[in-house]
């Protein structure tokens, strides 16, 4: 074989098909899973059809051995036979689209370059997004098109914790996004809101990595990005409990973090009750009625300044004590026909009671009216990254926080109108959020930006631990799918039926770094590997800031 490139025939002893077919690989060449193939068929027209493929599966065996014990004799001299290797192919493009097998004998080489980009549709994509590299060091993309939502959007992550590097893969698509070049000049006005549910991984996203070394650096070269820490973020966490002053709860930094919480004149005004009855539990009850009858009174609230509210004569500035108006509201003989609600029992109302009342030791540092100057704890999204931490929050506060940011988030840009500057949600735990069984606001919420977010340029990528467990309209309306490890049990799922058999059993073997990415355009994942992050993933790997900000306490200081 003359041309280098060529790695194998096809074979005549088994089918060979449009869709899949067999290379023979001689003595001296090897072909690899994931390696991008390319051969020819002539037709009696004589027009020719490129075909273009990805080996899915390797073998190699013996030729005239009948039993497993022959191996010895071979091995020996003993018994003639011959080692046979040889790759099957997943066809992923037909250039022209005649879609006929090709022909036993032919030759198959290794696609590179602009063949390459052919194979797997790169030439095609104007706006193409880099999302790692393949085994020899070459970038894998993703269209753009399939992101912002000119003709798809969202991108969903499913990986066992703790190796799948989900979270990190999320941050580093983010990065691309904004640094690779593919906005263009909308790049400046996209913004994204993640919140941070474990650990205080994703509050060092502004620092340098300690841990990244050359070698990662060359692979961020490769990727055509820079290796270099987001530039733009704003750190929001909820109050420290108790603390009168509001300051934030984290422990891994004190500097630029700003506390969030809601006044209670936005609770009652903007009807953020249901979002405290927002759990599998709350689905169940009957008290839904009450919720929203409550919620109908409290609307009527009367600002008092610096977020408090006055309700029929009773001014109130912290949580507990507006939970125990509405206690005493619901149950008084009097009132409670208009607060809860016409011909609700005794029961009912109770339950919302313990509700509520269970409620409160949860959510009263979200929810006040003591602080001064409240609106500078009102998550803005005037950073390009905005990371809310969630992480010392209980479920129900989460559920809080993530409902009532999303929300506000989706309508602010519904009222922009604009959908080229895109708003990427970032959530983890999706399961949690909106799982499969069940109906609560902040699922309607996810669903809305599922649904709809496409065309307004709110775009979510999530994630979650198994795709089993998240509503299906979610899963089915992210263009873009990301598997990290599986184990076995989830990767036999229905969720995973993009991933052709061999991937599946391969998702349970992949190592951290390495995510199987699928795109509608190509008909076979790609196996991308993407590298180390180079913004810190916890304290004790933030590393000197370049250009210490004017916040720096030594700068200016001599020995
Ligand atoms: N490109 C990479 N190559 C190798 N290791 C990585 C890479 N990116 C992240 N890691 C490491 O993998 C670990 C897990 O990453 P990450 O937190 O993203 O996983 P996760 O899937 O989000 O886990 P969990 O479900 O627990 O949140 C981290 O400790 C991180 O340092
Ligand atoms: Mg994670």
């Amino acid at each position: 074989m003359s041309n280098p490139d060529v790695v194998g025939r096809v074979i005549g002893t088994e089918d060979a098909t449009p869709l899949e077919f067999w290379v023979g690989v001689p003595d001296g060449c090897y072909l690899q899973l994931d390696d991008v193939v390319a051969c020819e068929r002539e037709l009696p027209g004589g027009e020719t059809v490129k075909i273009y493929g990805m080996v899915s599966q390797v073998r190699a065996r013996h030729e005239g051995a009948r039993f497993d014990s022959d191996v010895f004799l071979i091995s020996d001299g003993l018994l003639p036979a011959e080692v046979s290797e040889a790759a099957q192919v997943t066809a992923t493009r037909f250039e022209p689209e005649t879609f006929v097998p090709p022909r036993p004998g032919a030759e198959v080489r290794r696609a590179h370059g602009a063949e390459r980009d052919q194979a797997l549709f790169f030439d095609r994509m104007t706006d193409r997004l880099p999302v790692g590299l393949s085994r020899a060091g070459e970038p894998l993309y993703v269209n753009l098109e399939f992101i912002d939502g000119r003709r798809g959007a969202h991108v969903n992550i499913s990986g066992i914790s703790g190796v799948a590097t989900k979270t990190t893969y999320a941050t580093f698509l983010l990065h691309g996004l904004f640094t690779s070049g593919v906005l263009g000049a909308s790049a400046v006005n996209t913004k994204a809101l993640i919140f941070n549910v474990k650990g205080e991984d994703l509050l060092h996203l502004d620092r340098p990595n300690l841990a990244l070394d050359d070698a990662q650096r060359d692979r961020y070269r490769l990727l055509g990005l820079p290796a270099e820490p987001f530039r733009s973020v704003g750190i929001w966490a909820p109050p420290r409990l108790g603390a009168a002053s509001a300051a934030p709860d984290v422990s891994s930094r004190t500097d630029q973090v700003t506390s969030f919480f809601w006044t209670l004149e936005e609770f009652c005004r903007d009807d953020l009750l249901p979002f405290l009855f927002a759990d599998a539990e709350d689905d169940r009850a009957q008290y839904t009625m009450v919720v929203y009858n409550v919620m109908a009174r409290l609307h009527r609230a009367a600002p008092i300044g610096d977020g408090g509210v006055r309700i029929e004569d009773t001014e109130v500035r912290t949580f507990r004590e507006l939970a125990d108006l509405i206690t005493r509201k619901v149950q008084d003989d009097e009132t409670r026909y208009s607060w809860a609600g016409p011909a609700i029992g005794t029961g009912t109302i109770n339950a919302f009671v313990r509700r509520l009342q269970g409620a409160v030791r949860h959510v009263e540092r979200l929810i006040r009216a003591d602080v001064p100057h409240p609106e500078r704890h009102r998550i803005t999204l005037d950073r390009q990254v905005t990371v809310v931490d969630l992480h010392n929050l209980n479920d129900r506060a989460k559920r809080f926080v993530v409902g009532v940011t999303v929300r506000r988030a989706f309508e602010e840009k519904e009222r922009a109108g604009q959908s080229r500057e895109m708003l990427l949600l970032v959530l983890d735990e999706l399961n949690k959020y909106a799982p499969r069984e069940g109906s609560s606001p902040i699922k309607e919420i996810l669903l809305d930006v599922a649904e709809r977010g496409r065309s307004l340029g709110v775009i979510l990528i999530g994630a979650q631990q198994t795709a089993s467990e998240v509503e299906r309209r979610i899963i089915a309306n992210s263009s873009i799918r990301v598997v990290g490890r599986l184990d076995s049990a989830e990767a036999a799922r229905e969720e995973y039926g993009f991933l052709p058999t061999v991937q599946r059993q391969r998702a349970t073997i992949i190592k951290p770094g390495t995510m199987l990415v699928s795109q509608p355009e190509l008909p076979v994942p790609m196996v991308v590997e993407f590298p180390f992050p180079a913004w810190a993933t916890r304290a004790s790997e933030v590393g000197p800031t370049v250009g210490a900000g004017p916040e720096d306490p030594f700068e200016g200081l001599v020995e």
